[in-house]
């Protein structure tokens, strides 16, 4: 975009964004990480683009998942290499359900900051500033650890490129290759989301044999022996993004170089608001969280904002309304969409609409409600002859007891046990799972339906 600066947004109204006191702290960390590496490339946000676009024409389906808020104390190759199994995991159940490419995208290396829907909290009458994501502050209940630090944007970047190094190792060095299909499961899953999972990774199994037999060429081996794989975050401490933001030099084009796709958060899309205005000048294909507060013609705006060429991949659409309230608000959406001819992926956040605050104090999401959203989100888009393209979860491949239900039942007593997160309740594996499968029965009823209506 040529009228576009990356400093832009500076001059627009901001909000959940912290007031650093220093600037001259800030000025060093900003001058730092302008001269650190981007961490991704303008061809791999491009490619991401393309394959988006296919989600958007149902010829693929995007699976976007991982923590709320990504953490310093959690940092650990196992932690990585735990949700990225359980993508992948996630990834082939839809893949066998859906008969079509998965993409997979997770909200890893990157993702730090967090808008809060109250700026302060207070706990036994001590009032504090909210905790914002370790790339900000500290969760901690003192004064100290709550105030914003800029060099935290340093310590983030780093952790940001040593995730994603150990992901692309994970995705091209053997670990991803498709033969291992079985190997994913060790460790962690038993119950009846793991036999059905053990399920499909014999079929596919089989069919790679009989592959094998009939003579598959290494050119195809190749290709089966490693997984593209994507990360993005949401663009929200704009400081570390516009840092971050470079000329890709084959096109003389902006690209966020913080992650593959970033996405505007509920709270931080005011059409002209800091976050739109730094979002729509950069290549990457762009996430807009859609709530229940999302008018049409606020939509319809900042679409033209986001996509004014309407190209396609660039703008996926993740509604987040809570289960009971999608019939309530996505036609609306959906019907705003049609009537500018918008090109759209249409995915759905099932985590954000459903928290709620269980009788042990714990924020918690039931999975019930996570299932029923996603189930609604089908239907509505069943009844409008739209494409649901993609789905939006917060995970961890860790057994965490965060959010209730599931089959193997974690309740209101339970979420003491292990509740690590640093922001939002994640599903944890054995979930992760059962969530799948449940996509892909939705996506391949669909796919029988469209089959169906295609013979008569
Ligand atoms: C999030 O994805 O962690 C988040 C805060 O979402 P939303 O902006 O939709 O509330
Ligand atoms: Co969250």
């Amino acid at each position: 975009m040529s009228d576009w600066q990356k400093d832009a947004w500076r001059s627009k109204p901001r909000v959940q964004m912290p007031d650093y006191l220093d600037a001259d702290r800030l000025n060093a960390v900003e001058a730092q990480l302008g001269k650190y590496p981007p961490l991704v490339f303008a061809g791999e946000a491009r490619s991401l683009k393309a394959q988006l676009a296919a989600a958007s024409r149902g010829e693929a389906f995007l699976l976007q998942g991982g923590d709320c808020a990504e953490s310093f104390a959690e940092f650990s190759a196992d932690n990585i290499r735990d949700t990225f199994k359980v993508l992948l995991q996630m990834a082939v159940v839809l893949t066998y359900g859906a008969k079509v490419p998965v993409v997979k995208v997770g909200r890893m290396a990157g993702q730090f900051a967090k808008p809060r829907s109250a700026p302060t909290e207070t706990v036994n009458g001590v009032e504090l500033p909210s905790y914002r994501g370790d790339i900000i502050n500290e969760l901690d209940f003192t004064e100290v650890a709550r105030v914003p630090a800029p060099e935290k944007m340093l310590q983030a970047y780093t952790q940001a490129a040593a995730t994603l190094n150990l992901l692309r190792a994970f995705s091209t060095g053997g670990f991803a290759d498709i033969h291992n299909v079985h190997s994913w499961t060790l460790g962690f899953t038993d119950g009846a989301e793991a036999e059905q999972y053990r399920d499909i990774a014999g079929r596919i199994q089989d069919t790679l044999d009989f592959m094998k037999a009939a003579g598959m060429t290494a050119e195809t081996a190749h290709e089966l022996g490693s997984v593209e794989f994507y990360t993005s975050h949401e663009a929200l401490l704009l400081e570390y993004e516009e840092a971050l933001t470079r000329v890709d030099s084959t096109s003389g084009q902006w690209v966020a170089g913080s992650g593959h796709m970033i996405w505007i958060g509920d709270r931080t899309r005011q059409p002209d608001g800091a976050h739109v205005e730094f979002a729509r000048g950069v290549l990457n294909p762009i996430g807009l969280k859609c709530g229940p507060s999302t008018s049409a013609d606020d939509l319809k705006v900042l679409m033209a904002k986001l996509n004014p060429e309407n190209e396609e991949g660039r703008l996926t659409l993740i509604a987040r309304f809570g289960a009971g309230s999608v019939g309530e608000h996505l036609p609306r959406l959906i019907k705003a969409v049609k009537e500018e001819g918008a090109n759209v992926v249409w995915s759905c956040d099932a985590m954000h609409g459903n928290t709620i605050k269980s009788s042990t104090g714990y924020k918690t999401r039931p999975f019930d409600s996570v299932l029923r959203e996603v189930r609604e989100f089908f239907q509505v888009h069943a009844a409008e002859g739209t494409i649901p393209g993609g789905v939006h979860f917060e995970m961890t491949g860790q057994d965490v007891t965060e959010c209730t239900g599931g089959v193997r039942a974690v309740s209101d007593e339970d979420l003491s046990a292990r509740y690590h997160t640093a922001c939002d309740p994640r599903l944890n594996a054995s979930q992760s799972l059962e969530l799948a499968f449940l996509v892909a029965e939705e996506l391949s009823a669909r796919r029988n339906c469209r089959a169906q209506a295609a013979a008569v």
